[in-house]
């Protein structure tokens, strides 16, 4: 057992001090139209538009029988249940910056042009995780720990005691190994040891395979391992490889580690391939205060239009945007332009991120539509923003974005993902971010996911989309 001098727990401080961030990142602007169909707004309360603090449990329940209940670990549904944990919008902002950094630094991409992303320097050292959670089983007997889903990252990862580096709080017991009849360290010549050294840190200590994995704001660094996996009673996986964290930060809101599910081989999709058929599918519910659901394998929805992942990335799951509509208007923006970086669909970030000229683009749509109401300075970059504080009982007309993705397929982003009340209604802005050039990925963010059942069927090559998921 490595104790705070040992070689054990110095190779653990080793594998942190490996672990490091990078980064990289123009602008111009069009606007034209035309109208497709008729009404094209959504009339909402504005109240509407502000997070609840009761849990809402009356969501569709699902009867597959793969099916985890997702919460946001932000609203009261989440074991947490600390309302006082909703984000603020800067908050939001600048996890979803280092997660985005982070994603393009996996990507490698170069840009000498310094975008916003590297303007500020400010290091936290512990933020919040966007993202969603799930509670599923571990060891024998089982004990049940609640993992941030992400389609983001490969490795499932929680804290395991005895904690020799430092873990942050969470709700639940932490995992110890000691206590479990199922748990296996892996050894360095493991393929799953092998495989991991290609994404992440890896290192030996006596024969014993240790992992590092650093996110957009926090890291894991111990033990490779196999342990019984357990989705629901009837799907149980054993041997399925986990990492056991002894030294772990990030400020996790309480959650107890991970669920990867990327596209690796020692992502969870792959792992249980034999009886998912890498297929997974989740709703992200309207607001924060419900909840929604992960599923695995069983029937595609019949009303899921697909569009392929795009060979671009091996690490991400890319898509190919063809269009952004504003209030059923297609906005005139160069086919290639999303080509150029690509874009890929993650889980874990928040919001949207478009380069400059779809930003502007869509910026200027949406403002036209909304001159009926008073314009106001944005915070935290947002841009534009409203006040609605005189139409708290009035409904208000927001008009409809619509993303298209290639093969024809059209996401009609929920209201909740078209609006963010950053400050109350005095100050209720468009939830798209501006990359600040044209040059880097694009990011599908989980706000504008909303409501939508997300299919990944990864072993097809497609990602769906279907209305009313949750
Ligand atoms: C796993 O490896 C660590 C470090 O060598 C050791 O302390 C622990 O006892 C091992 N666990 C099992 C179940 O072998
Ligand atoms: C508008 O869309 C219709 C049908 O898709 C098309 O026939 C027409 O050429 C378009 N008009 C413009 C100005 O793009
Ligand atoms: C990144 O771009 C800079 C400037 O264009 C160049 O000097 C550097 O060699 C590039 N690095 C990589 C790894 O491609
Ligand atoms: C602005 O308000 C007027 C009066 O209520 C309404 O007729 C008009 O359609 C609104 N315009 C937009 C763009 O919502
Ligand atoms: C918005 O900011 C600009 C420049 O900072 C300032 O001149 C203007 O008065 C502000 N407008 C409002 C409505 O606060």
């Amino acid at each position: 057992m490595a104790t705070p001098t040992s070689p054990a727990f110095l190779l653990l401080l080793l594998l942190h001090v490996f672990l490091f961030l990078l980064c990289s990142s123009k602008k111009g602007h069009t606007v034209s139209a035309n109208r497709t169909t008729k009404n094209h707004f959504h009339n909402v309360h504005a109240n509407s538009l502000l997070p609840s603090s009761v849990c809402d449990q009356s969501n569709k329940v699902f009867n597959r029988a793969s099916s985890l209940k997702v919460v946001s670990k932000y609203g009261p549904c989440s074991v947490t249940g600390d309302p006082k944990t909703f984000p603020s919008a800067a908050e939001i902002v600048l996890q979803d910056e280092l997660r985005v950094k982070s994603l393009r630094t996996r990507l490698s991409m170069n840009s000498s042009t310094t975008g916003v992303l590297d303007e500020k320097k400010t290091t936290i050292p512990s933020t919040r995780y966007g993202g969603y959670t799930v509670a599923v089983g571990l060891g024998t007997p089982k004990k049940d720990f609640s993992l941030i889903f992400d389609t983001g990252s490969d490795l499932t990862w929680t804290q395991c005691e005895p904690c020799l580096g430092g873990c942050f709080p969470q709700k639940e017991e932490k995992f110890d190994p000691t206590k479990s009849t199922s748990y296996k360290n892996l050894s360095c010549l493991s393929e799953p040891c092998k495989s991991i050294a290609k994404e992440s840190v890896q290192r030996c200590s006596s024969g014993t395979c240790l992992y590092g994995v650093q996110y957009g704001s926090g890291f894991t660094v111990g033990f490779l391992a196999t342990e019984t996996l357990t989705i629901t009673p009837s799907d149980v996986f054993e041997n399925f490889v986990i990492g056991c964290g002894e030294k772990n930060d990030g400020k996790f809101s309480g959650e107890a580690g991970l669920l990867g599910l990327g596209r690796s081989s020692i992502a969870l999709p792959s792992q249980t391939s034999s009886k998912y058929k890498n297929l997974f599918s989740y709703c992200l519910p309207a607001s924060l205060s419900s909840a929604g659901h992960l599923s695995f394998g069983g029937e595609v929805s019949n009303a899921a239009k697909f569009t392929p992942i795009t060979t671009k990335f091996k690490e991400f799951y890319g898509l190919d945007v063809a269009g952004i509509s504003v209030e059923g208007r297609k906005l005139a923006i160069d086919a290639s332009l999303f080509k150029t970086a690509g874009t890929i669909i993650d889980s874990g970030t928040t919001l949207t991120y478009l380069p400059s000229t779809a930003y502007s683009a869509l910026s200027s749509a949406f403002q036209e539509q909304m001159t009926n109401y008073t314009l106001t300075n944005g915070t935290s970059g947002f841009q534009p923003c409203y006040d609605f504080s005189k139409h708290a009982n009035d409904p208000i007309a927001i008009p409809q974005i619509s993303i298209f993705f290639e093969g024809g397929v059209e996401v009609d982003i929920d209201v909740s993902g078209i609006m963010l009340a950053v400050n109350g209604l005095k100050e209720v802005c468009l939830a798209f971010r501006d990359n600040r050039n044209d040059k880097d990925i694009s990011i599908f963010g989980n706000l504008q996911q909303k409501t939508y059942e997300v299919v990944y069927d990864v072993a097809k090559g497609m990602v769906g989309f279907a209305r009313g998921g949750c």
